[in-house]
């Protein structure tokens, strides 16, 4: 499964189902880069072969690119497995929140925490994600939420990148919740955001992009609005958390600010929608949330395919809302409770997913001069990915041409 449909830039409407299948094929590899996709024939013939070339035996295997998991709240300490019991009582999200629950709570652990402490538990996660398949992530901060706490979790995620195999894309996220010391002088907070860790983030290049949580009892429309200009001027891209629990206003805000991507989206209207399509916002959809908070409402996806938004997945994967490092769970949930099929799904967690992390020219899809991420799986139908859920079929997994999953070892 190539991905490879002749085209550039993120898949939009009846696009999003091609596959660029090829039977009986083959992928030659050499010094960390794809050199040859075609039938195996073909490709025995393009690639150098010699004593030290490794051949893997992939016949009835699908083999696809490594999965791309575009938003990530990766870096946290501890666990709040109490509010997921509290959810099933009858709690909300936001009943929690405002108890002291919430990202207020990881926020506290997290300040508790040093950096090798931080490495250490993201590292076990990393592993996991690896094992089911995904070879590059984007990741926030936002659990710090002062200036050396930010930075100790930017500074977490560029150790990590030396650590182990998955590439990761650093987000700043200093605008995820105001923190209980400036829970009285919220402007205070927002100019030490702005006049202060943003500007050092940037200057240390600790952070790609900048995003806010964009929500009633989070960030307004205005404050967001002036955080992500002010990113912006420091070079770092627009994200946004825009409409996760109400209609907020946050995808209208990300066409206006030209964010690259938009998150979550399950209030959003069609004239949000609208506004997305029409400068090029990529919706990164969080299946995961919704299912993990029990909610029925998930994101408008069909109408945002219609509207010629390009579509993406993420895990959302946090302590919170999300507690899963799995892509191919949020594959399965895109397609049963997105309505996505089976090959939309997988163009949203690759090539698409890739470009709303700006890496769409070099990952995402396997033809030739792209970065050999690979996943060989252990079915023979591309269909079998979100229809045999719950389990790892990820076999063996390449990263930049080396074997980082042994076959089957994932399991
Ligand atoms: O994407 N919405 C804000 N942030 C996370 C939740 C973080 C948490 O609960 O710790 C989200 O859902
Ligand atoms: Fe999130």
């Amino acid at each position: 499964m190539t991905l490879d449909s002749g085209l550039s830039g993120p898949r939009t409407g009846s696009q999003m189902g091609e596959l660029g299948l090829i039977k009986k094929g083959a992928v030659g590899i050499k010094g960390g880069e794809i050199v040859a996709v075609g039938a195996t024939a073909q490709v025995l013939k393009e690639t150098e072969i010699d004593e030290r070339t490794k051949i893997i035996d992939a016949s009835g295997n699908v083999v696809t690119p490594g999965l791309v998991d575009p938003h990530t709240h990766l870096v946290f300490a501890g666990t709040r497995e109490d509010e997921f019991e509290e959810r099933i009582r009858g709690k909300s999200y936001q009943e929690i929140e405002a108890r002291g629950g919430g990202i207020r709570a990881t926020v506290e652990k997290v300040r508790q925490s040093t950096r090798e402490e931080l490495v250490q538990l993201a590292l076990t996660r990393l592993e996991r994600m690896l094992r089911y398949g995904t070879t590059t992530a984007e990741v926030k901060s936002g659990y710090g939420l002062n200036l050396n706490d930010e930075l100790k979790i930017l500074a977490t995620i560029r150790e990590l990148s030396r650590l182990q195999p998955i590439e990761l894309i650093p987000t700043f996220l200093g605008a995820h919740q105001i923190p209980n010391e400036f829970r009285e002088r919220r402007t205070d907070y927002i100019e030490l955001l702005t006049k202060e860790i943003i500007p050092r983030a940037a200057k240390e290049r600790l952070a790609k992009f900048c995003d806010v949580f964009c929500e009633e009892g989070a960030f307004t429309l205005e404050e967001s609005k002036g955080i992500l200009l002010t990113g912006k001027r420091f070079g770092l891209t627009p994200k946004i958390h825009a409409d996760e629990l109400s209609p907020y206003g946050g995808a209208e805000l990300a066409a206006e600010v030209g964010a690259i991507s938009s998150d979550h989206l399950v209030y959003t209207s069609l004239d949000g929608v609208r506004r997305m399509g029409e400068t090029g916002v990529i919706a990164v959809l969080l299946p995961g949330t919704s299912f993990f908070l029990n909610s029925e409402r998930y994101a408008p996806a069909r109408m945002m395919i219609q509207e010629g938004v390009p579509v993406a997945l993420a895990t959302d994967f946090n302590p919170g809302s999300c507690m899963t490092e799995s892509m191919p769970l949020i594959i399965n949930l895109a397609c049963l409770k997105l309505r996505l099929t089976p090959a939309e799904a997988i163009v949203a967690a690759t090539i698409n997913a890739a470009y709303a992390i700006g890496r769409g020219g070099e990952i995402g899809s396997l033809e030739k001069g792209r970065l050999a991420d690979i996943v060989i799986w252990g079915f023979p139908s591309y269909r079998v990915l979100p229809y045999h859920f719950g389990v790892n079929l990820a076999e063996t997994v390449i990263k930049a041409g080396e074997i980082v999953v042994e076959k089957g070892e994932g399991r």
